[in-house]
């Protein structure tokens, strides 16, 4: 763990118009900066930078946040990576927690020292490619006569491991790395004595973590020994998880940001060949079967995956379990199949990308169609197999989250599979109950955390509309969380008390264990609560919070100027933020409970009228109501009076 000091100096030192000005060309209009997103493709500059605020906001994504939350977004860092990549662009030395326990520092130190080993390697290796005579008339033929370019080689860091022996391990023990350690990441096998390298006159294909540090290898033979594996990769370690790691995606993640789409391949020589030809958007799971971190990894970055299979494949099948994990993510899942014969290598080096761009464009197929049209051939006519296929589908189909999404993906079933639209829903109803049976089994082995406690209901209620006060009083304990306001009294009096913003609101909510109804907003006012009890800047507490969701809402709340100016040119009168805050505080407030207690006696209502109580439980339900419908009163006489 990075120390908090630490974190404090980087945030101190870093610029965020100066660290954004690094990737994207800003400027100045009024006191913020202006820029073209480089989260989306657009002709008129949305993304804004306030210098004064340091924060940024995307408005054609809905991204924002602090320098840090930007190089997460833009370089898909990880928070401490990006603390990192600033001190070390600012020059500030990192204090590490001494809260650590020995045992985690020495974990941490031993993957950074994988790290040091494997970018040590991968320089060897591709020295030997370009400066040796071996590498140069082995190594480099090899890649070039599978046509690939001087860059293509340079940008995927290609490289030579020599014919003999011990070259590699000889060279790093002579530059004071330890056997154990070449041992750790795989590099070395055999014993200290007689130490060999795991690669051997075979070409190199390092393998990148998604910021580009080298994780580990793939090392091809040259030609077609049938003999001997075609690939040996590093084997499973500290920093190299083969189920984790998606070949090729540092070279990809920003096509893949800007098309908006991923492409996932099966080896490391398609993804070359398609990145060559101009399909940058392009990933391989390395011939293994796609696992949910492998599609998180992608969802980082777009939710359209495109899987482009080779043309004869036979076990196409097994494809189908990774696209239910797909679809499971809520990822929009296509399916590209190529000509027989042809996987994508082959493919890249026979067409130009327009013709490339073009067939994926022509032959992607969601992932129904793709069912259906492997299953039909093997199924034909028999009815077993076609009610097994149907079944199959809608299966899928209920794997998907989105209520929407699966609709239109039964209607799509319906008339693929020529099938009323009626009976698949029914079909699809009884497998989503199956599954909600499970869930709630496995829900009530953990403690229900309810939306909000309201007393003496059992019952869990949709409570969309308190979202807009919600924001408002997060946006208003944010902006002005420590400045004072006075607050009229309860009683009708007309003294007041001293309050702050931020005090109030919280402890208002409190006294009527109130929580908020929307999950982002309920955790953000907790985050909001614990800056406050630590006596922490609010807004710079939420902004450089390591959780992204969390920075974005919060500069999202900040920038308020923006929708501010947009009201105005539309007519609308909005008053001055700032004035009369102890009032506006006590509306919203007021407001907030007086529509808790409308839901509360609604639900009331609801027991009446289901009409299955006996008299006794009538009655008691009727006086709630009342008890109820008082405290509204009450409350309706201080907004009016207020207002
Ligand atoms: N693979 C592996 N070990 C093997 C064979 C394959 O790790 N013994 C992985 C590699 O990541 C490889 C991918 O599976 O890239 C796909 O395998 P394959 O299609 O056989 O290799 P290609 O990448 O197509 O390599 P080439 O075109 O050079 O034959
Ligand atoms: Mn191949």
């Amino acid at each position: 763990m990075i120390s908090r000091n630490t974190i404090d100096q980087i945030f101190q030192a870093a610029r965020v118009e100066e660290v954004i000005g690094d990737f994207v060309n800003l400027k100045k209009s009024g006191s913020n900066y202006k820029g073209l997103s480089p989260f989306s493709q657009e002709k008129t500059p949305s993304f804004m930078v306030s210098p004064a605020k340091q924060i940024w906001k995307d408005f054609s994504s809905g991204k924002g946040g602090s320098v840090v939350s930007f190089l997460m977004e833009h370089e898909q860092f990880t928070y401490p990576e990006a603390l990192r990549w600033l001190a070390k662009r600012y020059s500030i030395e990192i204090e590490e927690d001494r809260e650590r326990s020995d045992e985690q520092i020495a974990e941490a130190r031993e993957r950074e020292n994988q790290f040091t080993l494997t970018e040590f390697a991968n320089k060897w290796f591709q020295q030997q490619l370009w400066e040796t005579e071996e590498g140069k008339s082995i190594g480099y033929s090899y890649f070039k006569e599978r046509g690939f370019t001087k860059a293509t080689m340079q940008t995927f860091q290609l490289g030579y491991s020599p014919k003999t022996w011990d070259a590699f391990t000889q060279y790093a023990l002579e530059k004071g790395y330890t056997f154990e350690a070449l041992q750790n990441v795989g590099l070395s096998v055999g014993n200290l004595e007689k130490p060999v390298d795991r690669f051997r006159e075979r070409v190199i294909f390092p393998i990148h973590s998604f910021s580009g540090r080298t994780l580990g290898f793939g090392a091809r033979i040259l030609g077609d020994n049938k003999k001997t594996a075609k690939y040996l990769n590093s084997p499973e370690n500290e920093i190299y998880h083969k189920s984790k790691i998606l070949y090729g995606v540092f070279q990809a993640k920003q096509a893949i940001l800007k098309q908006d789409e991923c492409f996932l391949v099966e080896g490391y020589t398609d993804v070359i060949s398609l990145h060559q030809s101009g399909i940058e958007n392009v990933v391989a799971s390395s011939g293994t079967a796609l696992t949910p971190e492998q599609i998180r990894l992608v969802k980082r970055l777009t939710n359209n995956l495109t899987l482009v299979y080779d043309g004869d494949v036979a076990g196409i099948k097994a494809s189908f379990r990774g696209i239910d994990l797909i679809l499971e993510q809520e990822l929009n899942v296509r399916v590209v199949i190529l000509p027989q014969g042809e996987d994508p290598d082959s493919f890249a080096r026979k067409h130009k990308e327009e013709e490339i761009q073009h067939y994926f464009k022509e032959q992607a197929v969601d992932f129904i169609r793709f069912k259906v049209s492997i299953l039909q051939g093997e199924a034909g006519d028999d009815p077993a197999r076609n009610s097994e296929m149907i079944h199959s589908v809608i299966d899928s189909i209920a794997l998907i989250p989105n209520l929407i999404q699966r609709e239109l993906y039964v209607r799509e079933a319906s008339s693929i599979l020529n099938i009323s639209e009626e009976l698949l829903f029914r079909q699809l109803a009884v497998k989503l109950i199956e599954r909600e049976k499970e869930t709630r089994k496995q829900e009530q082995r953990q403690t229900a955390s309810p939306l909000y406690i309201a007393p003496r209901t059992e019952e869990k209620v949709q409570v969309n509309p308190f979202a807009i006060i919600e924001e408002d009083m997060i946006q208003l304990m944010i902006r002005y969380g420590d400045t004072e306001i006075e607050m009229p009294m309860p009683d009708a009096s007309n003294d007041f008390y001293k309050s702050t913003v931020i005090e109030e609101i919280i402890t208002q909510l409190q006294e009527d264990e109130i929580h908020f109804s929307t999950p982002h907003y309920r955790e953000m006012f907790i985050e909001i609560q614990k800056s406050f009890e630590n006596e922490l800047d609010t807004g710079e507490y939420l902004l450089r919070h390591a959780n992204e969701d969390m920075s974005r809402l919060a500069s999202g709340l900040i920038f308020e100027k923006y929708r501010l100016s947009n009201w105005k040119k539309q007519g609308i009168v909005v008053p001055d933020t700032k004035s009369n805050l102890g009032k506006r505080v006590q509306e919203m407030v007021l407001n907030y409970k007086r529509n808790v207690l409308l839901q509360m006696i609604s639900i009331e209502q609801a027991k009446v009228n289901k009409n299955v109580n006996s008299d006794a439980d009538n009655t008691k339900i009727l006086q709630e109501i009342i008890r109820l419908t008082q405290i509204k009163k009450s409350l309706d006489n201080i907004l009016n009076r207020a207002i």
